[in-house]
């Protein structure tokens, strides 16, 4: 799929505000600092569409940015940033859980995880919560470019593991990216194009 038009719409902290029209959104999230906001402007093509950051923390609301006129990504804030580790429902703030479990329009969230690190509690946490609510995801390993190729087949065989000692059944959809090289973007936007053309 082509990339004609990629705007930024709205931010907010109530998903009663969010857009109202009836077109197909995937939500990127995933640990602060995992790089949400970065694969938006990869995807896209755009330096700065979503803004980024070396420090975690950056994006605090819900972004949507609207795709050739029909669809829409949607960047969120980061889980995990606390050092405490708390239940994902006390971590997270309620505006994004409330995203979650009342927006429509989410046909897709993209669980984004960084590719050198070891299976991370929270992430799983997360990706059993998106199970009991019932969110349609993939899981996106990011930041290839930080290890050899052979260590990033390595690791999604470690992540499969340890989801299915989680109960999942099978490794869902994923993708392998790397936001700095544009690797993934192919895969990404075929896979969107598929799902909106139902
Ligand atoms: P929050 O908004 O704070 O939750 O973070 P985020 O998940 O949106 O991360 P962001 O895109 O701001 O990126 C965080 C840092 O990781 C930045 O310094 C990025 O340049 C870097 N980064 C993101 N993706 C990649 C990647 O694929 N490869 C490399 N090498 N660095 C990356
Ligand atoms: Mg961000």
């Amino acid at each position: 799929m082509k990339i004609n038009t990629a705007e930024f719409i709205v931010s907010n902290s109530d998903v009663s505000k969010c857009p109202n029209e009836p077109l197909p959104e995937y939500a990127f999230i995933g640990r602060s600092n995992v790089g949400k906001s970065s694969l938006i402007n990869m995807i896209t093509n755009r330096n700065s569409l979503a803004k980024t950051s070396g420090k975690p923390g950056k994006t605090q609301l819900i972004n949507h940015f609207k795709i050739n006129e029909n669809w829409y990504l949607v960047d969120l804030p980061g889980y995990g940033y606390a050092r405490v580790s708390k239940s994902t429902k006390e971590t997270f703030q309620k505006f994004i859980t409330d995203y979650f479990e009342r927006r429509e329009q989410l046909v897709c969230a993209f669980v984004l995880i960084d590719i050198r690190l070891e299976a991370q509690k929270i992430d799983l946490e997360f990706i059993n919560y998106l199970g009991e609510t019932e969110v349609p995801f993939c899981i996106v390993f990011t930041k290839a470019d930080k290890i050899s190729r052979g260590k990033v087949d390595q690791h999604i065989a470690a992540y499969r593991k340890k989801l299915l000692a989680n109960n999942w059944e099978e490794m869902p959809q994923h993708f392998v990216t790397s936001s700095t090289e544009g690797t993934g973007r192919d895969a990404l936007l075929s896979y969107i194009e598929e799902v909106n053309q139902g």
